[in-house]
């Protein structure tokens, strides 16, 4: 049974398709879940800001008949005011489940060794495997078995990176990074993700070449500067922009399908004529963090129910 979400890897391949069907499930019937977190209530914290994330939980915890308390990153500032085992050990009393967007992993994984209830990552400074789950949704929905396609990413290896690579491991989908040299994803996620792929079928690659996107069925962005970097996005410029997401490269990778997790800085890591133009599947996807989240609450809190 599934008690935490914390860098994605708690679901084998199996798992994981299950839980994209059940989303797609609660996506078409949502009456059929209205009661799914009946009585239940669910803390989300967040270290840093989030328009998607805090509003998909607390909206999709309200659709499935729970209850949301959200903590800022004021109030939810672990370790500042107390300790991350104290939060765990006071919230586990109330809550049935805690989401949290924290700046370090480490943070995550003390909240789970002290919570008796599940815990969810929303994002920390390695993983963010709830987009992950809602961009193979999109995937799915777009083009079918997702063992079929390739997917590119291109930017600054980060967060977003890693838990599309090792969703994409899991699922049997080609993966390639294209990333400028020295922001390559972390090594050791990167070879976790090779020997994930390997037993699936699919390839993992890191390259600074765009050509290596060539063939991708989708292309995806993410900002050059994650949060909490200081960096202006105007000083990594030039840097970037020959991964920049826009027209001539969508046109030289041949991709049918855009994303980018959001939020997005228009005219650096993306164009506004890719962003809102026909192969753009970002609304969707980030329409998709709600149902592909659900799942996986309702998988987590309630599994009886389905
Ligand atoms: N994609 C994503 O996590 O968006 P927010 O930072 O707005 O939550
Ligand atoms: N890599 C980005 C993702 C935002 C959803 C960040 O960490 O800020």
């Amino acid at each position: 049974m599934l008690k935490n979400f914390l860098n994605g890897l708690e679901l084998d391949q199996k798992g994981a398709l299950k839980l994209l069907n059940l989303a797609q499930k609660i996506k078409a019937n949502p009456t059929d879940f209205s009661q799914a977190l009946a009585g239940k209530s669910v803390v989300t914290l967040f270290e840093k800001p989030s328009l998607r994330t805090r509003l998909s939980f607390d909206i999709g915890i309200n659709k499935l008949g729970g209850h949301a308390v959200y903590l800022d990153s004021q109030n939810g500032a672990m370790g500042a005011r107390e300790s991350v085992k104290d939060f765990a050990l006071n919230i586990s009393t109330w809550a049935d489940g805690i989401v949290a967007r924290v700046n370090a992993h480490k943070t995550l994984t003390t909240l789970a060794e002290y919570s008796s209830v599940p815990v969810v990552n929303s994002l920390c400074d390695l993983y963010h495997p709830c987009q992950a789950l809602a961009d193979f949704l999109t995937l799915q929905e777009v083009h079918g078995d997702v063992s079929k396609l390739k997917l590119a990413y291109l930017g600054e290896g980060n967060n977003v990176t890693h838990s599309l690579m090792l969703l994409a491991a899991n699922l049997g989908t080609d993966f390639v990074a294209v990333c400028p040299k020295g922001s390559s994803p972390d090594s050791q996620i990167l070879k976790q993700a090779e020997q994930i792929a390997a037993m699936n079928g699919a390839s993992v690659m890191v390259s600074d070449r765009i050509e290596a996107a060539v063939g991708a069925n989708a292309v995806y962005a993410d900002t050059w500067v994650s949060m909490g970097d200081k960096t202006p996005l105007e000083q990594v410029k030039a840097k970037y922009m020959p991964y920049q997401l826009n027209q001539a490269l969508l046109e030289k990778t041949g991709a049918q399908t855009v994303l980018h997790c959001q939020p997005a800085h228009r005219e650096f890591e993306i164009t506004s004529e890719v962003m809102d133009g026909p192969a753009s599947k970002i609304i969707q996807q980030a329409e998709n963090r709600m149902h592909a989240q659900n799942a996986l609450l309702v998988t987590l809190l309630n599994p009886n129910f389905v």
